[in-house]
This record gives structure tokens, C-alpha cells and sequence, in this order.
């Protein structure tokens, strides 16, 4: 058995969590060493970040500061969880990583997303495989709005944004197949995660 990087992405309320809770449970039915964990966040230090971040009405700094603290956060959390559960011969299963930041912050800045891919050498890892989770905004949007949390910032932008998000999600998608797995979100949790286990048992042996 072989360290193996899962990362989860697609907009706000695609089904992220709900598919890792999935994957996670069929894995230690399998017997699977996992990790389970997210971002921002993962390590103390970066869910200290991540409250910061993810706090309501919190829109005082420029796209660019709001960039280096996300990556602040990846770099300690990287270091911390998931190169040595790798190491370790562990699945991480990833609520988010580097695309999210490339989408959020590079979508409302070219140069955020510079900076971003210009400190991926203090990450220097990818997933090996990443599942996208595409779907209508609308469906999403209305399933995030019957969550009440205070994290929900990013969703405050509308529908819009959301649609800017997909159609971002979907470009670095067509740019890297070979890594992101494109998968439909708007079916039933568990044709989903059928999909998302067979794309996983074809790289665990
Ligand atoms: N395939 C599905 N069909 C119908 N409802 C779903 C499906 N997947 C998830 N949901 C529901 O939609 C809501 C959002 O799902 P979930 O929290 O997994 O999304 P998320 O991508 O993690 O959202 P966020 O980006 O806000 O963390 C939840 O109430 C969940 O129960
Ligand atoms: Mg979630």
C-alpha cells in the first residue's frame, strides 16, 4: 500500500463534504488507512488562519494579503498532515487544495493568481487525483443557503460568482485531465460516490 492524495473540489454546497464522508467510510470499511481533513485548516495553526479567513464581514484586506494567507495556512498544513500521512503510506482525503485558491482568489486577481503559483515550491505537491465536482450553481447555492453556518462569505457573492467559480473550476479542469476528475454533482450522493470509489480502487492496488 502507497501514500495516496485525494483532493475534492467545485463550488460552494457541490457535495464536497458530503462525498468525503462517503469515500471516507467505504475506505475503513476496506480497512484503509485514512486522513481526513480540510481547507483552510487541517493543522492548529492554520485553522487559527482559517477563523480569520472564513469569519463573516471580513473583507478588509486585498485579494493579494487574503492569497498569502491562504497559502500560509496550505504550507503549514502541507508540512504538518499531509506529507506525512503520505509518507506514511496514508490516503488523504482533502477538502479542498490549491485549485480552490486558484479559482476564489485568481478569479478576482491576475496577480494573486501569480503569486499563488509562484509559492507552489513551499507546497511542492499535487494530488494525485482530484474530483471535481461540477454542477448547475442554483442547486448548489440553494442547498448552501439551508446550511446555516457563519463561514459562508464566499457564498454571499450569488449566483453569479458561483457561475464564474464553475465555469474556472472547469477550465483548469479541461487544462490538467491527467489529475482532475470531472464528475457530475447533480445525481444522487451515492451514484456519486460509486463513481468516486471506482476512479479511487483503480490506483490503490
Ligand atoms: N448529491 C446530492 N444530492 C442532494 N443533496 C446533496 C447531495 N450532496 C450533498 N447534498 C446536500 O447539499 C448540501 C451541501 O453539501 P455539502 O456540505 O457536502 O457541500 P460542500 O461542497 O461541502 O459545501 P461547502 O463548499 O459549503 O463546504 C448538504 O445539505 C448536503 O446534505
Ligand atoms: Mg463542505
Amino acid at each position: 500500500m502507497k501514500g495516496l492524495f485525494i483532493s475534492f473540489e467545485g463550488i460552494d454546497g457541490s457535495g464536497k463534504s458530503t462525498q468525503i464522508d462517503l469515500l471516507a467510510k467505504y475506505l475503513i470499511k476496506e480497512k484503509k488507512p485514512i486522513v481526513k481533513t480540510e481547507e483552510p485548516g487541517g493543522t492548529k495553526g492554520s485553522n487559527e488562519i482559517r477563523k480569520i479567513l472564513l469569519r463573516e464581514n471580513n473583507f478588509h484586506w486585498s485579494v493579494e494579503t487574503e492569497t498569502l494567507l491562504f497559502m500560509a495556512a496550505r504550507v503549514d498544513h502541507v508540512e504538518k498532515v499531509i506529507k506525512p500521512a503520505i509518507k506514511d503510506n496514508k490516503i488523504v482525503l482533502c477538502d479542498r487544495f490549491m485549485d480552490s485558491t486558484i479559482v476564489y482568489q485568481g478569479m478576482r486577481s491576475a496577480k494573486a493568481k501569480k503569486l499563488s503559483l509562484n509559492l507552489f515550491e513551499l507546497i511542492a505537491i499535487n494530488p494525485d487525483i482530484t474530483f471535481l465536482i461540477d454542477m448547475d450553481p442554483k442547486i448548489a447555492l440553494n442547498r448552501a443557503l439551508n446550511r446555516a453556518t457563519e463561514e459562508d462569505r464566499f457564498e454571499n457573492y450569488g449566483i453569479n460568482f458561483q457561475n464564474e467559480l464553475r465555469k474556472n473550476f472547469l477550465d483548469i479542469a479541461n487544462k490538467q485531465r491527467e489529475r482532475i476528475k470531472v464528475i457530475d454533482g447533480d445525481q444522487s450522493p451515492e451514484n456519486i460516490a460509486a463513481q468516486i470509489i471506482e476512479s479511487v480502487n483503480n490506483l490503490i492496488p
